[in-house]
């Protein structure tokens, strides 16, 4: 059974999310619906897209094309483009093309990063989102946001009629002494983190620093104690989903593919193992996508590695 975890306004959004989009992870349109496909008869129901890596028509292929109903999958997208004046005229065509390329409503509408308002406009640009929803363009659809640091999500929590369900952040242990404010933020206000880049310790970090050895220890009792075989990805996966954060991640290889979904139905990690993980990446910072992460949001001071 797919896993859930409860939205602000009520919605269960499925616990494990595939992208099918950044950094080149799928060459091309054909690439993105091929894994599509294979990620849903895998078992996944989230698909994650957006406005900037043109991947809303391929979910809705994929969707399409795996023979599922629509109502049965959750689909986020995110409004890309920058420095948008915060006016219905300009807003209202923007999302009505979401909706066109995705086939239908999303689920989720994220604003990607806090630079698509026009410079101080976060707030503005929220309302107009606001009266989408209550003149019926977005009815039904949860709103969130992305990459959004303390002072983002402080303009619009000022204004909000309707709060944001999520924020999508690089959420991972090695971000997590950086991330505290905006996580406690968060926390108060309801506000559910969707962590991308989760496997970055493993995948981009250079040795995969001080958590590394934890994530293998959890992998082999978890092994031996289902007797399938648990690697530390899906180690660190387990940790995400035992912190209450969505985790959007990605493949585009069937086994890894089955590993992600299979990770909804494998036991919990011991309290003491979250906290050790926790405590370790706690001393790092680590990201990789910075952007503009670190404006006016500076980096602790940690070292990279230990
Ligand atoms: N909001 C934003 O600004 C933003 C930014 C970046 C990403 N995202 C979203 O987040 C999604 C994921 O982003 P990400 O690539 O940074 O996520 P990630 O989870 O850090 O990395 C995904 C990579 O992990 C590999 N992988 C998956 N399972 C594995 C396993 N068991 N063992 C080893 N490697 C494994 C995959 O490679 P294989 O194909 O080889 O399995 C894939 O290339 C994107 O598609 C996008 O939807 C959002």
């Amino acid at each position: 059974m797919t896993r859930t975890i409860k939205l602000s306004d009520g919605k269960l959004i499925p616990a494990v999310g595939w992208g099918n989009g950044t950094g080149g992870l799928f060459g091309n349109q054909e690439d993105s619906i091929t894994s599509g496909i294979e990620a849903l008869k895998a078992g996944s129901r989230h698909i994650d897209s957006a406005q900037a890596y043109q991947t809303e028509e391929a979910a809705a292929s994929a969707i399409k094309q795996s023979g599922l109903k629509r109502e049965d999958i959750w689909v986020t997208t995110k409004i890309s483009k920058t420095d948008l004046v915060p006016t219905a005229d300009v807003i209202r065509p923007i999302v009505l093309e979401r909706i066109e390329k995705l086939g239908s409503k999303p689920n989720l509408l994220l604003i990607h990063f806090p630079t698509v308002p026009a410079p101080g406009k976060i707030g503005a640009f929220w309302t107009v989102l606001e009266d989408l929803v209550y003149d019926g363009t977005l009815e039904g659809v949860s709103l969130g946001v992305s990459n959004f640091r303390p002072q983002d999500l402080e303009d619009v929590i000022k204004v909000a009629r309707i709060k944001p369900v999520v924020n999508q952040l690089e959420y991972h242990p090695y971000v997590l002494s950086h991330l505290q404010p905006v996580l406690e933020l968060g926390e108060k206000h309801g506000i559910v983190t969707e962590s991308y880049g989760l496997l970055t310790p493993l995948l981009r970090h250079p040795t995969g620093g001080p958590i590394k050895p934890i994530l293998e220890r959890v992998a082999a009792r978890l092994s031996k104690e289902t007797g399938k075989d648990i690697d530390v990805a899906t180690a660190l996966l387990l940790w995400c989903l035992q912190k209450n954060v969505v985790a959007v991640t990605s493949s585009k290889n069937p086994v890894n593919l089955r590993k992600q979904v299979e990770a909804e139905s494998l036991p919990p990690l011991m309290d003491e193992e979250v906290k050790e993980i926790d405590e370790a990446g706690k001393k790092v910072h680590f990201r990789h996508y910075t952007m503009h992460m670190t404006k006016d949001f500076s980096n602790p001071d940690l070292p990279e590695d230990l």
